[in-house]
């Protein structure tokens, strides 16, 4: 077994198991003091640690390609639109989705957002208690996705299912494998393929369908494939909503187990947004990837073409180097260039979305049941690895 590769030391565990939460945190903070760069010897690719290596990678996508941004795997069956595609079409990609994405178009579905989080509080108020995944993270952002993509919120369980299937089987969790996550994004495939045929046999008003909107377009001159607007619904359904499902999960953790905190959010409610960019600092979720392109020394370590890098992303936000008391969660941290969105032209797109979708979450649910706690002790709260996630979060409070 080797122990060092190109000067890194090598990693032999393995980062997509469930365990309990703040494992993780832990483990890279130690790796992180010995090296910034580490092997992982299976399935085999570089994993990168410190902020400013990330940032770095993130935004030199000449050398750093996104044709594959899965760390294992590294020559994926699947095709994401925007994510694994480059410059120009990139740019063009990302303009369509500013449709529905931007501050503008987000902004227009804060009043549904904010009756509907009211509602589920209301709706959980008198029991007591409750699992937090299912009733209040798994489903608020899926029906907000649904409501901005023009389609009923009735499919809720079908998306958050598909949802989580791809995501177990990419990890390898719950019983279920890649096949099983292939399944999933087939079954958006097949969701969306008749969707579009109904739209080229009776166009619909663009102004008020997305998908509509979407087909009209045009990509360097050209009009947008079917297959490209069935690849950029697939990305959005994965991208859209275990992400703020999981965010959600470990704010509410936080806020459950640090009461002196929820009562400064609840005494001063302008404090939610510094407080969510800080619960995206302290736990950012992706760990995606980079294909190397060209053999290339990164500082000292020989990467070579066609080996996957790991952006931790969960690692370089708790870079001491990058942040003052980087493991402290403080919710009116002045300064905070976290990278839980990524940088560069790949910045998540749903950046706007999820601000206001956590912002109007913890305002609203505040407001209806403001004292809450873990309903079982927090050593038994366990989360999964690859892009972290609460596998549950059940709280009780009084009533
Ligand atoms: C807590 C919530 C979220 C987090 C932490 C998050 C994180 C990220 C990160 C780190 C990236 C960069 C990936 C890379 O460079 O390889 C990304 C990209 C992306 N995100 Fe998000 N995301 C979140 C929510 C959302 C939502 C709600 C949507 C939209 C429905 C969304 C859509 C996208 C898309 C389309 C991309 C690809 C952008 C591109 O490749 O140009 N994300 N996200």
């Amino acid at each position: 077994m080797a122990e060092s590769v190109s000067g890194c030391p090598v990693f032999h565990g393995n980062i997509n198991l469930e365990q309990p939460t703040g494992t993780l945190i832990k483990e890279f903070k130690g790796m992180r003091a010995e090296s910034p760069i580490f092997w992982n010897e299976d399935p085999g690719y570089w994993i990168v640690l410190k902020a400013d290596y990330v940032r770095e990678i993130f935004q030199n996508g000449a050398v750093f390609s996104s044709e594959s941004i899965t760390p294992n795997e590294p020559n994926p069956e699947f095709k994401w639109i925007p994510g694994n595609t480059e410059a120009p079409k990139h740019v063009e990609y990302r303009q369509i989705l500013n449709k529905a994405f931007g501050p503008k178009a987000v902004e227009k579905f804060e009043p549904m957002a904010r009756e509907y989080a009211r509602s589920i509080a209301e709706s959980l108020k008198d029991q007591g208690g409750c699992e937090f995944n299912e009733a209040f993270a798994g489903v608020f952002p899926v029906r907000i996705f649904l409501e901005m993509i023009n389609y009923p919120w009735e499919l809720q369980p079908k998306f958050a299912r598909i949802s989580d299937t791809i995501f177990n089987g990419i990890f390898g969790l719950d019983g279920c494998t890649m096949d099983d996550t292939l399944a999933a994004m087939k079954e958006i495939r097949d969701f969306f393929e008749p969707e579009l045929a109904a739209r080229h046999a009776n166009p619909r008003d663009p102004d008020k369908d997305f998908l509509q909107f979407v087909m009209n377009s045009t990509i360097q001159g050209e009009p947008i494939s079917d297959d490209d607007v069935l690849n950029m619904f697939n990305q959005l359904v994965l991208a859209g909503l275990d992400t703020v499902k999981s965010q959600l999960g470990y704010a509410f953790l936080h806020l459950a187990t640090h009461p002196e905190d929820r009562q400064r959010i609840i005494d001063n409610p302008e404090l939610i947004p510094s407080a969510n960019e800080e619960f995206l600092r302290a736990y950012p979720l992706v760990m995606d990837g980079r294909k190397v392109r060209e053999d290339i020394n990164f500082h000292g370590v020989e990467m070579k073409a066609g080996q996957m890098v790991q952006l931790v992303l969960v690692s370089a936000t708790h870079d001491e180097d990058a942040f003052e008391n980087a493991d402290e969660v403080i919710i009116d941290r002045a300064k905070n260039n976290h990278l839980a969105f990524g940088a560069g032209p790949h910045r998540c797109m749903g950046s706007h979305l999820t601000r206001m979708e956590m912002r109007v979450a913890l305002e609203e649910w505040h407001k209806v049941i403001p004292n809450y706690e873990l309903a079982v002790p927090l050593s038994e709260i366990r989360e999964r690895g690859g892009q972290l996630s609460l596998r549950g979060l059940p709280l009780k409070w009084s009533t």
